[in-house]
């Protein structure tokens, strides 16, 4: 799949248009803005230190060196021009070639107006169409709006690693969850 390929439009619940595409090297300095701001809110995400700029482009060198050989597939969403939301499936090695794991997230100001499920449902055709068996995915036990989303999107809990994180003072479980695809 080619650099900036729009996949999917569609017009989000407050009526914003949101293209669904792969990323491109233009995203850069978006992306840089995008996971530092996620950093700097808290959010549920894995990473906890901000990004430098250099960080990045070998980041995103690697995503596209890794996209060629068929290991991950990134999906973005943009929204007037600008990139808002990331998604990813990276595809196991060895036995568990046949599984995409799953990561997501949407910039603040642009969550629940859909594009997390809009995201997902094209990120599992995707699936669908390299030929995945199975989606796995985990997620802070407390992030109920993204355990919502992959429920209503088929995923059930398949797994929980009590205490997995330590976050502001308490402890916080992982919710292993997935979806088998036909
Ligand atoms: C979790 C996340 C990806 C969800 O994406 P989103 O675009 O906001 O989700 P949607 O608008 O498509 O909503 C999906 C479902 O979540 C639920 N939901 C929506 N807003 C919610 C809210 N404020 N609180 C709780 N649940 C909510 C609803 O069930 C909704 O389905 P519905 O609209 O049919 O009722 C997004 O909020 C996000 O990126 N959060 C920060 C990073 C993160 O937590 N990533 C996931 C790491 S595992």
């Amino acid at each position: 799949m080619k650099t900036g390929e729009v996949i999917r439009e569609f017009f989000a619940k407050d009526g914003r248009k949101v293209v669904l595409r792969t990323l491109k090297w233009e995203d850069l300095d978006d992306l840089l803005d995008f996971i530092n701001s996620l950093v700097e809110e808290g959010a549920n995400i894995i990473r906890t230190e901000k990004v430098s700029r250099e960080e990045e482009i070998e980041w995103l060198s690697r995503v596209f060196s890794r996209q060629e050989k068929g290991e991950l597939f990134c999906l973005a969403a943009e929204v007037d021009g600008r990139l808002v939301a990331n998604s990813e499936i990276m595809r196991g090695t060895g036995y568990s070639n046949h599984v995409g794991f799953i990561g997501i997230a949407i910039k603040k100001g642009f969550r629940g107006v859909g594009i997390g499920t809009e995201m997902m449902k094209t990120l599992e055709e995707q699936a669908k169409k390299v030929g995945l068996k199975v989606l796995a995915l985990s997620v802070f036990a407390n992030n109920q709006h993204a355990i919502n989303l992959y429920k209503k999107v088929g995923f059930v809990e398949t797994g929980r690693i009590p205490k997995r994180f330590f976050k502001n003072g308490a402890y916080i479980d992982e919710i292993m969850m997935t979806k088998t695809l036909e």
